[in-house]
């Protein structure tokens, strides 16, 4: 008989254990600021970059493409490829090569 108590009180113990943690004062929460650097909204050169601007910034930042590194004109096209053919981006066929002539100019390498 003790030691079903016994048990029964441990097992109380036990199953009582969380509402414990749960009672403890919730930690207070204040704002912070953070500075995060500010991104390459568009993507430079002027009416150069009119098409990479106007088909490229749907779905990412310019930033994100001007940091990548740099590639060949074939890569680049194979690149905006796949933006169309993957990720269905809904780029004109006549927006392809001066889309890829920007990229080879900005961010090209000799190098296949
Ligand atoms: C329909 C949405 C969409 C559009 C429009 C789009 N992209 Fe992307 N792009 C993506 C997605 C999704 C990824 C993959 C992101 C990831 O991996 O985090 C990506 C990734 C990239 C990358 C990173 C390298 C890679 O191959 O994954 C480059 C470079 C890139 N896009 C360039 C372009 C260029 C240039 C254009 C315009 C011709 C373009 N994107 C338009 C959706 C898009």
């Amino acid at each position: 008989m003790l030691t079903s108590i016994l048990r029964l009180g441990l097992l109380l113990g036990v199953a009582l254990l969380p509402l414990t943690v749960w009672a403890q004062a919730a930690p207070a929460l204040k704002s912070v600021s953070v500075d995060l650097p500010a991104g390459v909204q568009m993507f430079p050169g002027g009416t150069a970059a009119d098409p990479i601007n106007n088909n490229c910034l749907a779905c990412h930042s310019a930033d994100m493409v001007l940091n990548q590194p740099a590639l060949s004109k074939a890569a680049w096209e194979a690149v905006v490829k796949k933006m169309i053919n993957v990720y269905k981006a809904p780029i004109a066929e006549a927006d392809v090569p001066p889309i890829v002539a920007y990229l080879a100019t900005t961010k090209g390498s000799a190098g296949e």
